[in-house]
């Protein structure tokens, strides 16, 4: 038998810490979660992506009264950009939130499990890690790669 670990890294930085570039990303972000729309969880998703070609696409949570059929503001985000930009890369990803209080969360909230794997067909597209950045209220998470947060994900059949 061998056991193996899977470790992830994160840094946490303040955000004065933060690169120009990444810290305008994260603003774009926030200002999305105000693009929501979510009259059923009052908890509002925004996401901003930074392509190849300088174009920054963002997204935010659309609910559905049939729930299944809403999305999540990372897949709005994704799913336009690759559509109207099919030939760019994908190079970072901010993501904020706001609580049932129209507060930013105190601790950052992280991508679901399916737009993990969303984001995952983007990162193995552009070739290279797609820098995940994670916003808090006072704090931010980067994460170097979506396929850091997917272990043993499933990408080929
Ligand atoms: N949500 C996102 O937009 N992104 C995630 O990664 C997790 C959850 C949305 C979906 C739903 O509109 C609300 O947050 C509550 O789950």
């Amino acid at each position: 038998m061998t056991n193996r670990d899977i470790t992830i890294k994160i840094q946490q930085l303040a955000y004065d810490e933060l690169p120009a570039d990444a810290a305008a990303l994260v603003e774009q972000a926030r200002q999305a979660t105000f693009r929501s729309y979510a009259p059923y969880s009052h908890f509002r998703v925004g996401a901003a992506i930074l392509l190849s070609n300088g174009e920054v696409v963002t997204g935010a949570n659309q609910e559905n009264a049939a729930y299944p059929s809403g999305t999540c503001a990372e897949r709005s985000a994704c799913f336009y950009a690759h559509a109207q930009y099919p030939d760019a890369r994908f190079l970072k990803i901010a993501i904020a939130a706001r609580g049932t209080d129209g507060e930013f969360v105190t601790e950052p909230a992280a991508p679901c499990g399916a737009c993990r794997q969303a984001l995952l067909e983007y990162e193995t597209l552009a070739g290279a890690p797609v820098e995940i950045l994670l916003a808090g209220r006072d704090k931010v998470y980067r994460l170097e790669s979506v396929r850091s947060t997917l272990p043993l994900a499933f990408d080929s059949f």
